[in-house]
């Protein structure tokens, strides 16, 4: 792909805003929005209005326009979309998580993910990512999986230093938390896919997973890969004796608010993943590195640029200061450059280039798989109370 670019936006929420304004910023390679699709015909005329770009009515007609199709629609319509596109020879990019179990082929008001064997999950989740990898695999397609962790300035620091270093990584840290998620989805399983562990864990389990790639990839000139997991997770605010004080989101309908999963690597080594509905104070992200000859702390967010004090709420009402933070009154760990911090542009930038350039980007289909088969076979150890599982991993990286 050396031509302009021209890229197709499936979605019009906060990652289909958040991609456009990245892609708008975009060097070196000749990038045109060509048009956008959703589902609801009032939101797609508004966004294509409000950003100057041609709106389609449907993604078959958006994919006959465009090279790439970035899919920043709900999980569960990612599967379809990337085959449609690898099929009709399409580069793809695809918002996390990959894919997922959706439960029964016909939508169900009384199914509920948390009460549904998990076992059967996994074998489903793994049939979908076999499936995605072979269409990738079989048109040569492109695809750039927007895992923002790979691309926020730490890990990309951190792979700097894995790389000129030979480091080896003993153990991680990593956490995304914060107070429920804005898409009127979200708490659903049939929608979501699960709760905090695939809604939210992923991103740091991302992260994590890539860095022993990098490590593998420098010294053995192959990835290190997850091996097995062990999980809980929890409903802390349908506890029984759960007091609401008004400020955590609790209407979820059949997922956990609460996750914690245990990852073995091939060579040994450990991650442990802490993921939660319960953060006050904005979104918490962040990924820590013990290695044999470093350690590294990546702040995501809060990212440590700024702190502000503002007295009265009132004054800064129109001043956005931090995702997910509840009241702008006090001190806030404020965020003036999440698309660089969180690592958006910088994953938007990787996707265009490689794209151009005929290679794989740092956040890759491979990395989208194993993450998603390693958040699956946590919810089969969770069902046994934290067993350790084997993760699944069928396809070649
Ligand atoms: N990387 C991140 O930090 C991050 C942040 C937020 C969301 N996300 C991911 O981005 C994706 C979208 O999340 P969101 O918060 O923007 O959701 P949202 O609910 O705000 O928006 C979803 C959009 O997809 C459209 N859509 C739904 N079904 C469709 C279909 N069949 N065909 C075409 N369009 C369809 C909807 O009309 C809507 O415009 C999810 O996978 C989510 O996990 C990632």
């Amino acid at each position: 792909m050396q031509h302009k670019l021209k890229i197709g936006v499936v979605g019009t929420g906060f990652a289909g805003e958040c991609h456009v304004r990245c892609l708008r910023r975009i060097y070196g390679v000749d990038v045109e929005i060509a048009g956008v699709t959703s589902r609801r015909e009032a939101s797609r005329t508004a966004f294509g209005r409000r950003h100057g770009i041609p709106v389609f009515d449907s993604v078959e007609k958006l994919l006959d326009a465009v090279d790439i199709l970035d899919i920043c629609s709900p999980p569960y319509v990612h599967e379809d979309h990337i085959v449609l596109a690898a099929e009709a020879g399409k580069g793809i990019i695809c918002e996390k998580p990959l894919t997922g179990f959706f439960g029964p082929e016909t939508h169900d008001p009384a199914y509920r993910g948390d009460r549904d064997d998990k076992k059967n999950m996994l074998t489903a989740v793994t049939a979908r990512l076999e499936r995605i990898a072979a269409a990738v695999s079989t048109n040569h397609s492109f695809f750039g999986y927007a895992e923002n962790f790979v691309y926020a300035p730490g890990l990309t620091k951190e792979r700097e230093i894995l790389t000129k270093t030979g480091a080896q990584i003993l153990r991680m840290t990593g956490e995304e938390s914060h107070n429920g998620s804005a898409s009127p989805v979200y708490g659903i399983w049939q929608q979501a896919g699960g709760g905090s562990l695939i809604g939210k864990g992923c991103h740091p389990l991302g992260g994590m997973l890539y860095l022993k790639r990098v490590e593998g990839l420098v010294r053995h000139g192959k990835p290190i890969r997850p091996r097995s997991v062990s999980a809980r997770t929890h409903q802390i605010t349908r506890l029984p004796n759960y007091r609401d004080a008004g400020m955590i989101r609790t209407d979820y309908h059949d997922i956990e608010d609460y996750g914690f999963m245990h990852i073995t690597f091939d060579d040994g080594t450990v991650a442990d993943v802490l993921t939660s509905e319960l953060s006050l104070g904005g979104i918490y992200d962040y990924v820590e590195i013990y290695a044999n000859n470093h350690r590294t702390r990546c702040n995501i967010s809060p990212s440590g640029l700024m702190d502000v004090y503002n007295p009265r709420a009132k004054q800064f009402e129109d001043i956005y200061l931090l995702e997910k933070i509840s009241t702008t009154e006090g001190w806030t760990p404020a965020s003036p450059a999440e698309d660089t911090t969180m690592g958006y542009q910088g994953e938007l930038q990787d996707f265009l280039t490689a794209a151009a350039a005929g290679t794989a980007p740092q956040s890759d289909l491979g990395l989208a798989l194993d993450t998603t088969a390693a958040v699956y076979a946590a919810y089969v150890s969770d069902a046994a109370r934290g067993q350790e599982t084997s993760i699944p991993l069928t396809w070649e990286i």
